[in-house]
């Protein structure tokens, strides 16, 4: 699905614009400041219900006004309005209506951001891969959304029960927190066996993907690193709770939960190194790139989504032929926002793009092209 066009109503700095775009390519120039990003997070916003830079979404509403809001006119007519108020709260209609949960956004729209900071995907912490695989299973699979946020909330309970265990105030003592580890293993397992399905279907995307944008043979390898060892893919349960019995005493020390998917990584090699100790940073960007874009498309495979993938700032420091191989990879898997702040940036552009220039803050306009 795709995004025909914008309306940002008191929204960061735009009092009140209304765009329309091409289905495959939008470029967006403009100097520092002047509204690039902030175009790109309404967008965003809608595609997710929640902004790439802030979790305080109030922070959208344009300075001085009480409330702001968004809106998306889809491919099939169908609208999305996302009404951000004062105290961070927000209302999400889809077609006018209410959507009940913010994950049912996932079911209409497949977004994705790749702006300056997507490097940290590869270089950053664990942490960071864990989101990228979680969000991209509730995008495949709108159901896990529950299972995810449930099991954090148990990683939680357990720490507090360790710690009263350790007190002597645990109500339920050594049994709740049998109850708990049972909790933690049918849950943590289910998490597991989808973030190893998750990469198995993009490993060799992804090894296709970055030869195809830094154009040689180097060879990508992602493999999920778990924090215990899974011998059989259908009893990640039972492994779970294996381990957390061998590990209690420990945890009971140091009030941790050692074993389970909050304690796994997405291992990334580059030619069979650890490219987070051994990249360059042109290859780790371009790495997280082919994870981005192949995470994407797998799930278009299976839910026939085309993405939109809205590129910010995102070729700035790449070479004149890995930008090109980018933007062709990018523009065959879907529909893309790029922004820039010099023409002179863009290189060959299809002549069916449409160009937005941001000449003054808040007012972008559309241009010819050429
Ligand atoms: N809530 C807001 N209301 C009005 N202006 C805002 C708000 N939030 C940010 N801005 C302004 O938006 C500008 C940054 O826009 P941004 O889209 O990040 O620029 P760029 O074009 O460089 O990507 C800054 O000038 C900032 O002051
Ligand atoms: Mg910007």
């Amino acid at each position: 699905m795709c995004v025909k066009g914008v309306r940002l109503y008191k929204f960061r700095n735009f009092s009140m614009e209304e765009l329309e775009f091409s289905e495959k390519e939008n470029i967006i120039i403009g100097g520092n400041g002047f509204g690039k990003s902030n175009l790109l997070e309404g967008i965003y916003i809608c595609g997710s219900g929640r902004s790439f830079r802030t979790r305080a979404i109030s922070e959208c509403i344009k300075f001085g006004e009480k409330t702001g809001s968004v809106s998306l006119r889809l491919q099939d007519s169908s609208s999305i309005r996302v009404e951000i108020l004062s105290n961070s709260g927000k209302n999400i209609l889809y077609n006018e209506k209410k959507l009940k949960r913010v994950s049912n956004l996932f079911e209409i729209l497949n977004i994705v951001y790749i702006g300056p900071q997507e490097i940290e995907y590869v270089r950053g912490s664990p942490s960071l891969r864990r989101e990228l695989m979680d969000l991209s299973i509730m995008r495949q699979e709108p159901g896990m959304s529950s299972t995810i946020l449930n099991y954090a909330r148990l990683v939680k309970e357990r720490y507090f029960h360790l710690k009263k265990l350790a007190s002597g105030e645990a109500v339920g003592g050594e049994v709740y927190l049998d109850v708990l580890d049972e909790r933690i293993a049918t849950l943590g397992g289910k998490i597991v066996r989808s973030r190893l399905d998750t990469i198995d279907s993009i490993r060799e995307k992804v090894s296709d993907t970055y030869r195809r944008i830094t154009g040689n043979e180097d060879k990508v390898e992602i493999t999920y690193h778990s924090s215990f060892p899974i011998k059989d893919k259908e009893k990640i349960p039972e492994a779970i709770l294996d381990h957390l019995h061998s590990a209690r005493e420990r945890d009971k020390r140091y009030f941790e939960t050692t074993v389970g998917p909050h304690r796994d990584d997405l291992m990334v090699r580059l030619n069979g190194f650890p490219i987070r100790e051994y990249g360059s940073w042109g290859e780790m960007r371009s790495a997280s790139f082919a994870i981005l874009v192949s995470l994407a498309t797998s799930s278009l495979e299976k839910r026939e989504k085309r993405p939109v993938f809205l590129v910010d700032d995102a070729f700035a420091n790449l070479d004149a032929a890995r930008k090109k191989n980018l933007a062709a990879l990018i523009q065959e898997n879907g529909q893309f926002f790029l922004t820039i702040t010099e023409k002179e940036e863009l290189g060959d552009i299809s002549p069916e793009a449409f160009i937005f220039e941001l000449k003054k803050p808040g007012k972008p306009v559309r241009r010819e092209n050429g």
